[in-house]
């Protein structure tokens, strides 16, 4: 079907996050859902009022299909022309992208050869860590490589000496002209560090929305465009994010899923002390979005001040965890000791391979109970089998199915766990936007590197010779 014409696909069962099925001390009540019921219908009218007056504006970037093909013309052309793809960002200027090429790209792309790959092989630097950088220079063709650089502030410290470096390496092999050529970068449309530089050295740009944070961003070029490198078809993560965004508009909690979810992660935080959020999907591709989550919601909820400016320390630690493989790692944690965290399991209705599990030989007879299965179906019930077993610890547990893993299904969950953070936000009554606490370790570290403007904090960080103190405050 076409993606235009598909509605919102994902499912959402909570019983097992309910007081019937783990007990009232650990299960919300259908009493408390009634109860913040009113609160979540007066938020969602904010939400609405603001989006109108030009605040929540990541809500309209489903609609930006004429950019999606002015990124698909670009990468089309991008896909002849290059063998390597280097995306430069870090936080909410790469986890979506990486998300994304993960959940649908091959997962071993990069090895496959060029006419199977769709498009270069894609690497990213977020971490200045001197031993990937290197390492990445050392693979890539520099003669044939694209390389993006994102930041929306565009001057955050890991994003420029990762590109200083690369941008440097490409100089030297292919010159000036070249490189100008090869270099795309995604920031602000009129400020920030990089946007002077793209303008000095001419760079072919892509704007991160004005009035977006950065994890809120993976729907315009920010995502888009390393998405639509990779071969993902952009059009539709857009298609199934304005779907779900037609689904969520309900000030309904009951119908409205990013409200149900939102109410339920608040209300086990602060009346059942589930301080934690894990997310944990069935399926490799999904593990990313797992990641991507995890940011957007420890960004956007851990919050010292409520927006009354009453000291709060909101929030909720968000943990990614991978089925089946972290039942052999953390569900004894998770089924036996402190009763302290909500698991959203990722369900998927159909794989998109069959593996059908060759008959176990006679002589081993313990293995029979394997005939005729088949790994999706295996993994699935791996999943079944753990809700079961934590409901069972009353353990609040809740499941997301999606009927499959495409673009469609993807742009629902990036829409889906955007508005389920705003209304967490408000629920907990901070403001989810900005991130002072990410800001004060930005400067920081500009003060420590001796950036100019920082003096006084240099100072305070820095002996006089220039050593770092011990940061231990004295009490
Ligand atoms: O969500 C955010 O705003 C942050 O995580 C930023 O994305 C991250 O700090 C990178 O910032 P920038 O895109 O300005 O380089």
């Amino acid at each position: 079907m076409a993606s235009e014409q598909r509605t919102s696909g994902l499912v959402i069962d909570y019983r097992n996050a309910t007081a019937h099925a783990v007990g009232e001390e650990h299960g919300v009540t259908d009493a408390e859902l009634d109860g913040i019921a009113p609160k979540v219908a007066a938020e969602h009218a904010r939400i609405d009022q603001e989006h109108d007056s030009k605040v929540q504006r990541w809500q309209d970037l489903p609609d930006n299909t004429a950019l999606a093909d002015e990124i698909s013309a670009f990468a089309t052309d991008a896909r002849g022309r290059f063998t390597d793809f280097i995306l430069i960002g870090i936080g909410g200027s790469s986890l979506g992208a990486i998300a994304t090429v993960g959940a649908l790209g091959h997962p071993f792309r990069n090895l496959l050869p060029t006419d199977q790959r769709g498009g270069p092989r894609f690497f990213v630097l977020d971490n200045p860590d001197p031993e990937k950088v290197a390492a990445t220079l050392a693979t890539v063709d520099l003669e044939t490589t694209l390389v993006n650089v994102v930041s929306k502030s565009g001057q955050t410290a890991e994003t420029a000496v990762n590109f200083l470096v690369v941008r440097d390496a490409l100089l030297k092999a292919v010159g000036p002209e070249k490189a100008r050529q090869q270099i795309v970068a995604t920031t602000d449309p009129a400020e920030g560090l990089l946007r002077q530089l793209s303008d000095h050295e001419g760079y072919r740009t892509f704007p991160v929305p004005p009035g977006v944070d950065g994890r809120q961003t993976v729907l315009s070029a920010v995502g888009l465009l390393p998405a639509a490198i990779a071969s993902v078809d952009i059009h539709g993560l857009l298609a199934g994010a304005a779907a779900m965004r037609k689904r969520a508009t309900s000030s309904d909690i009951r119908d409205n899923p990013a409200y149900l979810l939102a109410a339920l992660s608040v209300l086990a935080d602060t009346n059942h002390h589930k301080s934690m959020l894990v997310t944990m999907p069935y399926a490799d591709a999904l593990y990313g979005i797992a990641d991507w989550f995890r940011q957007l919601w420890a960004e956007s909820l851990g919050k010292k001040l409520s927006v009354n400016g009453s000291v709060v320390n909101a929030g909720q630690t968000p943990i990614k965890a991978l089925g089946a493989i972290d039942q052999h790692s953390q569900i004894q944690l998770y089924t036996e000791g402190p009763n302290d965290k909500l698991i959203q399991l990722v369900a998927v209705g159909a794989y998109r391979e069959t593996v059908a599990i060759p008959d176990p030989p006679e002589s081993m007879p313990d293995l029979g109970y394997l005939k005729g299965g088949e790994l999706g179906q295996l993994l699935d019930r791996e999943r079944l089998a753990t809700s079961w077993a934590l409901t069972g610890a009353q353990r609040p547990n809740l499941t997301i199915t999606t009927p499959a893993i495409d673009a469609f299904a993807l742009g629902e969950f990036f829409y889906l766990m955007q508005l389920q953070t705003v209304m967490a936000g408000a629920l907990y009554d901070v403001n989810p936007f900005g991130q002072p606490g990410v800001e004060a370790g930005k400067n920081a570290t500009y003060a420590l590197m001796g950036r100019s403007g920082y003096e006084e904090l240099k100072r305070e960080l820095l002996t006089e010779s220039g050593d770092a103190k011990d940061y231990v405050n004295e009490p």
